[in-house]
């Protein structure tokens, strides 16, 4: 975590997925998340869309994704600019880890 503004959820975050590892349902965020691909291959299965390193993507506020699948180990900047979900989604044992 690089940033978080704790009364509005906003953060700024390197995040890194294993290759192999992705974030396993469709789910929708509570802010809009902004990803930057320093590194790697990772896919959204449904769509096919795959981002590589400079690739730039944008989920709006409520916008359903995922599946999704590191096809390499990738490294984003993850930005949003609010809290991350409307409720904390059943892959995060950690509460804290959904924030
Ligand atoms: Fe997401």
């Amino acid at each position: 975590m690089l940033w978080r503004n704790e009364e509005s959820g906003a953060s700024i975050a390197l995040i890194k997925f294993e290759k192999g590892v992705g974030i396993p349902n469709a789910h929708a965020h509570a802010s809009n998340q902004f990803m930057y691909c320093l590194s790697g291959q990772y896919r959204y299965i449904p769509t096919g869309t795959t981002l590589v390193a400079g690739s730039f993507y944008c989920n709006p506020v409520g916008s359903v994704h995922g599946p999704t699948v590191a096809d390499e180990t990738t490294v984003f900047l993850e930005i949003y600019d609010g809290p991350h979900y409307p409720v904390q989604p059943p892959w995060y044992t950690d509460a804290s880890d959904a924030q």
